[in-house]
């Protein structure tokens, strides 16, 4: 691979191979937004990469411009020690489908790419499923294994593929929860799980839906670790160039809105479900074939930025106190591309301790615990974290009832609990 300061740009449709782009936006150079810093006088020098998307003409992939070297994106990974209730809930469902959908048994054998801490292969565990991770991060594998989720430190690609049929055997299920997205060379990855899957197993992936993000307007939902924003349509053709035909999709509340999507071989034992030619339709319909739909999203994103942006100066011109909720890495995007900073937001409460007493890339605003928080006099939370809203909200209640309230940045800059 070429790397140009650890950097390279998308050429060619990962997905399709041609070479047919629309330029939908760019956000110019930031820096990724994992690379939490610890606070320091200055931050010259601190490594800025180009983020934009272009969309695929022939197959409708949304990609980002430029893909950053993974070793330096993924070697050492932040992650949340606690799982909310909302995502516990989501995994037990995943588990669920897998058993009543494709009659996936106690002591079946369950792999899943991009395991990190192994949350969700506990929940494998808990229905007396084998399982066995494969995660990049070396800090996160240690965590794993330390949970009895035993983890192999790798990417997963046609050679890890063949160490597992190897040492443990064929797997029933294939699980790849939002990492998908995040891999640039999908044909490796998707030429050692076919060479992995027998007759009657499952690849399994959950990936941010391209639908919901355009709908919803969810553009802090593009960073450097999200190479791919993917619709059913552009995953059947993905998958049919690899041998794998896709036999169910769901979509899913979590993370914005997502799709959970079952393949297998393509002469599997797996009859494939209409939902997935709904789907489709439904895509067309709404107009992912157009370019006319992402030239709709590059201007409300413009718009949003905008109104974001005099809502924020707004408040704090009447003297009100801002702080953001959560240090998620979709935060910085929406703060670096807004141009907001520590002028605007004194400071972010996170529940992981990772990230606490470090300073945002890009912004440096500092993130604090919500055990500080709770001590401070503020009057807005800008709601980061928004995938988690319905939640914080609820468990918010001290603040609203002390007459607090949340920005939420999309699908138009707005206030809750509304204004008198
Ligand atoms: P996450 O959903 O993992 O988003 P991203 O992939 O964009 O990083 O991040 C959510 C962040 O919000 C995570 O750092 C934990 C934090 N968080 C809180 O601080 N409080 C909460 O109540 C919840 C639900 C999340
Ligand atoms: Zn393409």
């Amino acid at each position: 691979m070429n790397w140009t300061n650890n950097a390279r740009q998308v050429t060619t449709c990962r997905v399709c191979g041609e070479q047919d782009w629309q330029p939908v936006v760019s956000f110019g150079d930031l820096p990724l937004a994992g690379s939490f810093l610890e606070p320091a006088q200055s931050y010259e020098n601190e490594p800025r990469y180009p983020l934009g998307v272009v969309c695929c003409r022939s197959c409708r992939l949304m990609s980002l411009t430029h893909v950053v070297d993974p070793a330096i994106l993924y070697r050492t990974y932040p992650y949340s020690k606690s799982d909310s209730e909302m995502m516990k809930k989501h995994m037990q469902h995943v588990v669920e489908v897998c058993q009543e959908r494709f009659a996936v048994q106690p002591g079946s054998f369950v792999l899943e790419i991009g395991s990190n801490t192994g949350s969700q292969l506990k929940a494998f565990q808990k229905a007396s499923m084998r399982t066995l991770g494969i995660d990049p991060a070396v800090n996160i594998v240690e965590v794993a294994r330390q949970r009895g989720v035993e983890t192999l430190p790798d990417f997963f690609s046609v050679e890890t593929a063949a160490t597992v049929a190897a040492e443990y055997g064929t797997p029933r299920l294939i699980l790849g929860r939002h990492v998908f997205a995040h891999i640039d060379d999908v044909t490796s990855v998707l030429e050692g799980v076919r060479r992995l899957l027998g007759p009657e197993s499952v690849f399994a992936i959950e990936v941010p839906y391209v639908v919901d993000m355009l709908e919803h307007n969810e553009f802090d939902t593009i960073y450097h670790e999200h190479l791919s924003y993917f619709g059913v349509g552009t995953l059947v053709t993905l998958f049919e160039r690899h041998g794998l035909r896709v036999i169910d999709a769901e979509r899913l509340p979590v993370h914005g809105g997502s799709i959970l999507l079952f393949a297998g071989l393509r002469d599997g034992a797996w009859p494939t479900s209409p939902v997935v030619d709904e789907l489709i339709e439904q895509e067309r319909k709404f107009g992912l074939d157009d370019d006319a739909t992402y030239e709709r999203f590059a201007e409300s994103i413009e718009r949003i930025r905008g109104e974001l942006v005099a809502l924020v100066r707004g408040l704090r011109g009447e003297g009100k106190r801002i702080v953001g909720y959560g240090a998620p890495a979709k935060g910085n995007t929406l703060l670096n591309a807004c141009g907001l900073g520590i002028d605007e937001i004194e400071f972010c409460s996170d529940t992981t301790e990772f990230k606490q007493g470090k300073v945002l890339p890009g912004t440096h605003i500092p993130v604090c615990s919500p055990q500080y928080a709770a001590t401070r006099e503020f009057d807005y939370y800008l709601l980061l974290a928004w995938n988690y809203g319905e939640e914080i909200l609820g468990k918010e209640k001290a603040f609203l009832g002390k007459g607090g309230r949340f920005i939420l940045p999309h699908p138009t800059p707005s206030i809750v609990p509304c204004e008198p």
